[in-house]
């Protein structure tokens, strides 16, 4: 599974595409851990980190929609919310082992890169677009 960054994410602004980037990171360390022996504690705590780290930045990304009067805030910000409503949905199912880690991986890299190149990109272009406007 490639969970590296490539440039086609990227939606244009960097405060963005760092927590992006950061965000990825979180998921590497989860999945190379699964070769690894790990104890049940340091994997329950990176799942949290990677809930917790979705959580912090899908508020940052929302108030950056807020203080620039995004029009689409509403929309994007329900499929944040949806996405940590499934995102819960499939921690519970590693809980219970009705679901394994590789399968949560790839849910949330399919996630991430379908979101980033669609709904982020729309914002990302938006922003720019009025930052160069404030300009001229
Ligand atoms: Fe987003």
């Amino acid at each position: 599974m490639d969970l590296n960054w490539r440039e086609e994410y990227s939606v244009g602004v960097e405060e963005i595409d760092d927590q992006h980037k950061q965000f990825l990171k979180i998921l590497r360390r989860l999945y190379d851990s699964l070769g690894k022996l790990l104890t049940g504690e340091i994997l329950l705590r990176t799942l949290l980190e990677v809930r917790r780290y979705a959580e912090y930045h899908f508020v940052s990304e929302e108030n950056l929609m807020l203080q620039s009067k995004y029009g689409a805030r509403e929309s994007h910000a329900a499929a944040h919310v949806k996405l940590l409503e499934d995102l819960k949905q499939h921690l519970k199912d590693i809980e219970t082992r009705k679901e394994n880690l590789s399968d949560l991986v790839k849910f949330m890299m399919d996630w991430f890169a379908h979101h980033t190149q669609t709904e982020d990109k729309a914002f990302g272009h938006w922003l720019i677009e009025r930052l160069h406007q404030a300009k001229a």
